[in-house]
This record gives C-alpha cells, structure tokens and sequence, in this order.
C-alpha cells in the first residue's frame, strides 16, 4: 500500500484531564512518524490542553466543528475558531451525530466543505444501520452519504474518510476483515469512478467500529483498510498496540 496508514482515537463524551494525560503520556514515546499518522480527539474543552501536551508528530483533532466562521450559533465551534487554537484536523458526520444529534447528510456535506476551506483536515464518516445492512442496503446507504460530502470536496488531499458501520460501534461486534474490506472496495470504486483514479488510489479510508488490540491486524491487513478510528479503545492501552499494528 503506498496510502501512509492513519489511526484516530475518537475520546468521544469520555475522560478527563487526568486521563486525557495518561493517554498522552502513553503516545508521545511512541516513534510511529514514519509509518502510521496519529490523531488524539478529546472533547472539545480539553483540546487546547491536548494540543500544548502532545510531542510534534502526534495530530489532534476535535470531533466536530460547525459551518460557519462566526456568530449566533450558542453551543458549535467554528472551524477557523479550532484553526486558532492550533488544531488542525476534524471529525465530521460521525453517526452520533447524525443519529442523536439529526445532523443531515447535507448538514455533513457543509460541514466538511466549509472545515476544508478554512483549511482543516477532515475525517469524515459514513456507515450503514443495522436494519440498513439486514436489507441490503449498505451500498446505497454508505454511497449516498459519500456522494453528498463529495459534491462539497475541490481538494481530496486533506480527507480520511472513515467507514463506520453503526452496528459495529460501541458493540463489540466488530465488522470481519472481509465485511470491513468489501465496503472500502466499494467506496474506493466509486471514488475511482465519480471523482479520479487517483483520488480513489490516494485516499485513506479508515474502518471504524470496536476495533480493539486484539482484532486490529487482521483488519490492518486487508487491501482498502488504511487505519483505524478507535473510540472505546482509544482510552486505554489498547489503542497503542493498535497504532503498533503499522510499525
Ligand atoms: O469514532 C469511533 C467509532 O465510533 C468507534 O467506536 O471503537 O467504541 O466501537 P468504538
């Protein structure tokens, strides 16, 4: 693979100063520059405090971000507001947002275009339901999803796109390495396809959806899996040797 492989640790609503340092302290030792980029997202309080502890190298990324640069919006944080405070990478449309928080595939797709434009990074996630999955519907779901942000991207340079099956997150029940590599095949063809060859070959997608130390290499080695986006295990030891899977 010449995609350089990427691992996001999605704290989610979780942790606190103390533990988002014992997280730190556990990364900043560990020399994966070369083979692996790695992003930490704490809550969105804690990411000044996260971004002045981590060792150049280590990425920080918030895990949401609104789309516009200011104003009457109680509550959302802008992209340029993040950019300030020295962060450069984002996560958007992930499915707790778009299921708790009933964020649109249009509301994602604006998200992800302005975030690009006031040059942030974008890891930006789609996924299938289980009902979604039972009715065959998982290619429809995740290209739909796929095609709305995709109509806001000029530049797919800073994209990660993250496959997250709603089913699998938080479960336990992790999606196989075929289940995981069959989805990235398909979102990778319809990149080739709908945008370039090369964007298809150059873009990272990561699978999401109880990866854990024990399951990660064998999805790491499947063809159109480029890295992970951890959540549970991204608060414990776990989520080093899973960073440790691409050394
Ligand atoms: O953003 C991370 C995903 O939602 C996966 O969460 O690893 O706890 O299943 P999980």
């Amino acid at each position: 693979k010449h995609r350089k492989p990427f691992v996001g640790g999605n704290l989610k609503m979780n942790g606190s100063r103390a533990i988002l340092k014992e997280i730190i302290d556990r990364l900043n030792p560990l020399k994966f520059d070369d083979h692996v980029e790695v992003a930490i997202a704490p809550p969105s309080i804690f990411l000044d405090l996260a971004h002045r502890s981590v060792r150049k190298g280590v990425n920080v990324a918030a895990q949401n971000a609104f789309n516009c640069t200011k104003g009457a919006y109680t509550g959302e944080v802008s992209p340029e507001q993040l950019k300030d405070l020295g962060i450069d990478w984002v996560i958007l449309g992930h499915s707790e947002r778009r299921e708790i928080f009933k964020e649109s595939d249009e509301l994602v797709a604006s998200k992800v275009g302005h975030a690009l434009k006031s040059d942030m990074k974008v890891i930006a996630c789609i996924g299938e339901k289980l009902e979604e999955r039972e009715s065959e519907k998982t290619e429809e779901v995740v290209i739909r999803q796929l095609r709305a942000i995709s109509e806001k991207i000029d530049d797919w340079k800073n994209v990660v796109i993250a496959y997250e099956p709603v089913w699998a997150i938080g479960t336990g029940k992790v999606a196989t390495p075929q289940q995981a590599q069959d989805v990235h095949l398909i979102i990778r063809g319809w990149l080739a396809k709908n945008v370039s060859e090369k964007v298809a070959q150059d873009t990272r997608i990561i699978y999401g959806g109880s990866v854990k130390g024990t399951n990660s290499a064998e999805l790491a080695k499947q063809l159109d899996v480029d890295g992970f986006l951890v959540g549970g295990a991204s608060l414990t030891e776990d989520f080093i040797k899973i960073i440790e899977c691409f050394i």
